[in-house]
């Protein structure tokens, strides 16, 4: 007997992008983007694409013929080789990266219970070292290499959810790694308790359009701070009580090469911002919580603005991670910071609940072909992408909701 059920002697050796073989039949190999060390640089350097072999899988794991798959910031930081080489935590010479996905389960390990081949799910990024030993996690798609950017990716059961049927691949593809993340920083790790105020930084990014609709539904006022006013548009349809242009304080902003001038200009600026803050919430207090993830640049104010006993939550530091700030602002005021990364089963679970009950929903901004997902990679570099971004993989164009509607799409195409 083995691990895993097995593919008949038949199956074909690649299958074309936008056509799966028979459920449950695995190909030798499939299509996917790879990056390599040789190639570390920008996306549109680092992704290539190359025909890889189909992973194994053990006991514990499963193999999902992927529909869609979300496209995030790690994928960048991986392709960059920034601020760690990535391929050094698993020891291999390439990455498949992809820390999101929806998809179909295409073969199941011997120790997984809960699904079985034909379950259409999502996955949730929390890849633990030792099911069942330790909690300690490692980013599935980050720091494994089997991520969802191919035909198919390896993930533990333990990692899969349920995809809700009232979504397409690609929405339902789109929202885990960033949305299970801010659920973790607001719910789990700071506790925002109904009444309090949020300010949320990058609030069209992918983190913060999450963030404001868990405040509103927290019964919290976010205060989503953006760079333009179409963002600011999106922030405040998701829910914020309202938003703030960065783009008005330019002088905020950290910079390591501060000279004393300058930072009496930061200090004015972060001044001037609080009391933007003031009108915003047409009363003078400050904010309870700081949701925090540009780190160098914002994190000196990020510890400033929050009020007496206030909680700064960060999980990332897109600016730069060594951070500098005036810690007496901290302890005079009893501040709290709080270290959060991602979510594990348990929490990402509970996240998901709420995206199948319509809660919250996916804020899917564009939806890019296969071909395109490096430049799709490139164009979040550039800080040009509101809500978040997804691509096709397997599913033969958007829209898409389940396996049995995609296969006839697929039958009709030929
Ligand atoms: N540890 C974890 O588990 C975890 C999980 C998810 C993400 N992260 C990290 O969190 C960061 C954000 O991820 P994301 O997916 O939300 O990225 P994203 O969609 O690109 O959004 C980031 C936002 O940051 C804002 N921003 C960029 N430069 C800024 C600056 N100089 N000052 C203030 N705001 C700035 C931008 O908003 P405006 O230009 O509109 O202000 C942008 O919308 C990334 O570094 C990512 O790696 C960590």
């Amino acid at each position: 007997m083995t691990d895993v059920q097995t593919a008949p002697t038949d199956a074909p050796t690649i299958v074309p992008l936008g056509q799966v073989p028979p459920l449950g039949v695995v190909p030798e190999k499939m299509h996917a983007w790879v990056i390599r060390p040789e190639r570390f640089g920008e996306p549109v350097k680092s992704f290539a694409q190359e025909e890889m072999p189909v992973w194994d899988i053990g006991p514990d794991e499963v193999l999902v013929q992927v529909m869609a798959a979300g496209i995030n910031y790690n994928a960048i930081w991986a392709g960059l080789g920034e601020p760690v080489n990535i391929l050094k935590s698993h020891g291999l010479d390439f990455h498949i990266a992809g820390s999101d996905a929806s998809g179909v389960v295409w073969k199941v390990g011997s120790a997984v219970r809960k699904w079985k081949v034909g379950d259409e799910v999502v996955i949730h990024c929390n890849h633990l070292v030792e099911p069942g030993t330790s909690d300690l996690q490692t980013i599935w798609g980050y720091e494994t290499p089997d991520g969802s950017f191919a035909q198919f990716t390896r993930a533990q059961g333990q990692q899969l959810l349920p995809k809700s049927p009232d979504l397409t691949w690609e929405e339902a593809a789109s929202y885990g790694l960033v949305y299970f993340t801010a659920h973790r920083m607001l719910i789990d790790r700071a506790e925002i308790q109904p009444g309090e105020d949020v300010l949320v930084w990058g609030g069209a990014g992918g983190l913060g359009s999450f963030a404001i609709q868990l405040c509103k539904a927290a019964g919290c006022r976010a205060i989503a701070v953006v760079s333009s006013d179409d963002k600011a548009e999106h922030a405040m349809a998701l829910g914020a009580h309202g938003v703030i242009n960065r783009k008005d304080f330019p002088d905020l902003q950290f910079r390591p090469d501060e000279d004393e001038e300058r930072k009496k200009k930061r200090f004015g600026a972060m001044k001037a911002f609080g009391k933007k803050i003031w009108e915003v919430l047409g009363e003078k207090k400050s904010v309870e919580v700081v949701f925090e993830h540009p780190g160098r640049a914002t994190f000196p104010a990020s510890v400033w603005l929050a009020s007496k006993f206030g909680r700064i939550v960060i999980c990332g530091a897109t600016t730069g991670y060594d951070l500098t700030f005036d810690v007496r602002h901290l302890w005079m005021s009893q501040k709290r910071i709080i270290g959060s990364h991602f979510a594990d089963a348990d929490s990402a679970g509970r996240a998901n609940k709420l995206i199948m009950q319509g809660q919250v929903k996916p804020v899917l901004t564009e939806t890019f072909e296969w071909k395109d997902l490096a430049e799709a990679h490139q164009k979040m570099y550039r800080n040009e992408v509101y809500g978040t971004i997804a691509c096709l993989v397997g599913a033969p164009r958007p829209g898409l909701k389940t396996y049995d509607e995609t296969l006839a799409v697929m039958k009709e195409a030929g």
